[in-house]
This record gives C-alpha cells, sequence and structure tokens, in this order.
C-alpha cells in the first residue's frame, strides 16, 4: 500500500492549478445513463472514484475513454441495470445511478451503501423522494431494488436538504411524466451544475441553483458535452496549506465564487487574499487568529473542509470552537492530529481546539478522504516526518496532491508502506 512522507516546515510559493470538481463530475457521470448518445466530459480530474464511476457505467453497457482529463461516454446498450456492492462500497456516489435507471429504464438495482469509517449515511431520503415519484421500492439482500413504469411528477418536500438525495430525485423527475416539486432542494455548486447539465440535455426545470426546484419531465433527452467546475474544497484544502505555511500562493482554475464562506472565514484569520473571476491569491505572514466555524449546507462552511480547518487551528494564537452539523461523527482525524501534538478536545459533534506552538511528525493513518487532507495539511507543517499511511482515500478526491504541493516547494513524497509481518 503506498503511503505519504511529508517532512514540515517549508514555505509554500507559487502557482496551483485546481482540478474538476469530484462531486461535481460523479453524477453528470450517471445523468448520461438518461439518454444514448455521445458526451464529451472536459476538465474531468484523475481521481479513483472517477475510475470506479466509468467501471460502474461500463458494467451497464456504456462505452467509457479517459484520456487527458476527458472522458468520452457512449450509451446505448444499456442492459445490466446493477450497481454491485463491489463497487459501491469503494464509492458511495454509485447511488447516482438509481435515480436515472430507474427512471428511463423502469429498474434499478443498487447495493445500500451501508456506512463510512465515520458513521452513518442514510439514504431513506433517495428511497422516499423516488417512492413519490411512483416507483416500487425493495430492500432486499442488501440491495435497493426500485421498479417503475413510468414515474409521475410529484411534490416532495425534503427533511433535510440533501445533496445525494436531490440529485438523485431530480435526475429521476427529468423523465418522469408530468410536474415534480423538490422543496428544500440542495444548492451546493455540485448540484447546480448538475441542473444546468440536464437543462443542457433538454430538461424542462425552473429554479435553478436554489431550493425550490421545479421540474416538467420531457419524454426524451439528448446527449451534450459539458466542461466539469472546478473543486471548491480541493481550492479550500491548498488554500489552508498556503495559510499554515506563511505562505505567498495563488490558484488558477478555481472558482471563488463557491468559495466565500471558506474565504470570508480565512481573512477573519489574517490571511491576506485577493481574488479575480478564475483565481485566488493567498498570503500569510501574521499570526493565525483563532476562529470558529460550523459546517452547514451551502453556502454555509463545508463539512468537507472541517478537517482541513481543525489543522490551521491547531497552530492558532488561541483557542477555537469547530462544530460539525451536517456529519456529527466525522471527526476520525482528531486522534490522528493529536498524535501529533495537536490539542483537540472532542464532545460529540464539537471540538474545541487550543493553538499549540508546532507540531512534531508522526506515523499517522488517514481514516478518510478529508482526513487524509487533513493529516498531509498537518504533516506540512509539523516538525520532522510525519508518514501517512492508507493513502488510498487521497486518491479518490485529490489530483496527484503530494506532486502538486512538491511543485509548491513541499518536501513530500510517495513510497510504498512497509509492512510488519
Ligand atoms: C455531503 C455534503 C456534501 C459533501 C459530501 C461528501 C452537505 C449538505 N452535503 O453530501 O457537500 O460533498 O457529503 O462528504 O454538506 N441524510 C439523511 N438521509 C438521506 C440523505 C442524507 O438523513 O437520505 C442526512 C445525512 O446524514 C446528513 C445530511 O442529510 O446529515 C446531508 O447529507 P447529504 O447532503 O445527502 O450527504 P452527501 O450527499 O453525502
Amino acid at each position: 500500500m503506498d503511503r505519504i512522507v511529508v517532512t514540515g516546515g517549508k514555505r509554500l510559493q507559487g502557482t496551483v492549478h485546481i482540478s474538476g470538481a469530484k462531486n461535481a463530475v460523479l453524477p453528470i457521470m450517471a445523468a448520461t445513463l438518461l439518454a444514448d448518445g455521445t458526451y464529451n466530459l472536459d476538465n474531468v480530474p484523475v481521481l479513483k472514484d472517477v475510475k470506479t464511476m466509468a467501471s460502474l457505467l461500463d458494467s451497464i453497457g456504456s462505452d467509457v475513454q479517459f484520456e487527458n482529463h476527458s472522458l468520452l461516454i457512449k450509451t446505448g446498450s444499456s442492459h445490466n441495470f446493477e450497481a454491485p456492492y463491489d463497487l459501491v462500497k469503494t464509492m458511495r456516489a454509485s447511488i447516482y445511478v438509481l435515480g436515472p435507471l430507474v427512471s428511463r429504464f423502469g429498474y434499478g438495482k443498487v447495493s445500500l451503501p451501508g456506512g463510512c469509517a465515520w458513521g452513518p449515511r442514510p439514504v431513506n431520503l433517495h428511497i422516499e423522494g423516488l417512492k413519490k415519484l411512483g416507483a416500487k421500492v425493495e430492500i432486499q439482500n442488501g440491495y435497493i431494488v426500485a421498479k417503475a413504469k413510468r414515474l409521475k411528477g410529484a411534490k416532495i418536500t425534503l427533511d433535510i436538504p440533501s445533496v445525494g438525495a436531490t440529485g438523485n430525485i431530480l435526475m429521476a423527475a427529468v423523465l418522469a411524466k408530468g410536474t415534480t416539486l423538490i422543496e428544500n432542494a440542495a444548492k451546493e455548486p455540485e448540484i447546480t451544475s448538475l441542473e444546468m447539465f440536464l437543462k443542457k440535455m433538454g430538461a424542462e426545470i425552473n429554479g435553478i441553483g436554489t431550493e425550490r426546484l421545479e421540474i416538467e419531465g420531457v419524454e426524451t433527452l439528448e446527449a451534450v458535452d459539458e466542461a466539469i467546475i472546478s473543486d471548491r474544497i480541493e481550492s479550500g484544502t491548498f488554500l489552508i496549506a498556503g495559510h499554515i505555511t506563511g505562505g505567498d500562493i495563488r490558484l488558477e482554475k478555481t472558482q471563488p465564487l463557491f468559495l466565500s464562506s471558506i474565504i470570508n472565514k480565512l481573512r477573519d484569520t489574517g490571511a491576506e487574499i485577493e481574488e479575480g473571476p478564475d483565481w485566488i491569491h493567498i498570503k500569510s505572514n501574521e499570526q493565525i487568529h483563532p476562529i470558529d466555524v460550523t459546517t452547514a449546507v451551502y453556502p454555509g462552511f463545508p463539512t468537507d473542509m472541517q478537517a482541513q480547518w481543525m489543522v490551521l487551528m491547531s497552530i492558532a494564537n488561541g483557542s477555537s470552537i469547530i462544530t460539525d452539523n451536517i456529519f456529527e461523527d466525522r471527526f476520525t482525524h482528531v486522534a490522528e492530529l493529536k498524535r501529533l501534538g495537536a490539542n483537540i478536545t472532542l464532545d460529540h459533534n464539537v471540538a474545541v481546539v487550543k493553538g499549540v506552538q508546532y507540531l512534531s511528525g508522526a506515523p499517522v493513518m488517514s481514516t478518510d478522504l478529508r482526513a487524509s487532507a487533513s493529516l498531509i495539511l498537518a504533516g506540512l507543517i509539523a516538525k520532522g516526518k510525519t508518514h501517512i499511511s492508507r493513502v488510498y482515500h487521497i486518491d479518490r478526491g485529490y489530483e496527484r496532491i503530494e506532486e502538486k504541493l512538491k511543485l509548491l516547494g513541499a518536501e513530500i513524497y510517495r513510497d510504498q508502506e512497509q509492512l510488519i509481518v
């Protein structure tokens, strides 16, 4: 298994190009099942999750080629309307094929995702939404099996503005008969980008980018091309890398508009940030002021940045409070950060972080995608060497993170873990 080794203490400087957003490309890939034809997706990040979704589409019957950040997807031979456990267990976003499959082919079978390393992640809202649209949904041997002749429009009010449920129900509704109203829909930029993609395919959607989506079902859609929006979480992670190392870095091919909550909070901590339409420049000379964050749905502070923020706060000039209201158990990184010398007290979903003078390198283990990112960030500032094992998590969501950091001056490399048997 690969591991990443970081020697802390280098000031990051230079320019980094931000990749396309994982959480935007995955639902869009699933949406290609809604119409036969050839799709060209551009600015696609080279990530494990994208390859997993490509394998899933391939097993359903699509022809998928992935080269130079472009995905060429040819649909038209779909015959196997299933997402097996082996794929779903490595990538929860596999559930995005359920809506398109049942809507287009009248049948979809997707393994129940189960929990994450950091707790349960239910899909009840996806299932309830599909049922409201008229699908017959059953759980059989660990699989969600959804059937319908043709879905029918309905009014669906989500209890929680879930990103996954909004995407799935939306993809089902675009081909349903009649009008669907989704209230309390997610407004995350990745969901808005899915809405725009579906509209380009011919879907009739009103309220794009809002919490109230009105969808008039159409008979057919058509294949189109799309450029994937930039990854706001990768951008946020690099901004923190620049800040904690007292660095001076410029992010290019990013969309600052999607990062307002992160940029505002970073400014509060003392970072100097300039931004243009597709770039952000961060300079950091000062001490880091302690600033509290509470995760919330967009445009609030993203749960996907909580672990990275904790690293920033671990060397702040005082104490701060970090609360995760989206996923209350998402704190597996706390124990590992403490091994590096961070002073964190966790009470349920609230972490109190007392800034320390320095962190010191140690072997740590990554437990999930964003926790891995936080450990790499911590390694950048820890004295000595930090070995981060199980980095396959990071490859799910960050493209060549160690190479990008190295170009900015970090002392970092990837090698094989030594296994003691
Ligand atoms: C969430 C994040 C998303 C992030 C992704 C990966 C939010 C709102 N969503 O999306 O930005 O990229 O994790 O880390 O921040 N829920 C239910 N029943 C359901 C679905 C969700 O109770 O059927 C609950 C979840 O437990 C959670 C909340 O709703 O507390 C938001 O979940 P949801 O947005 O669906 O999660 P993801 O789609 O995984």
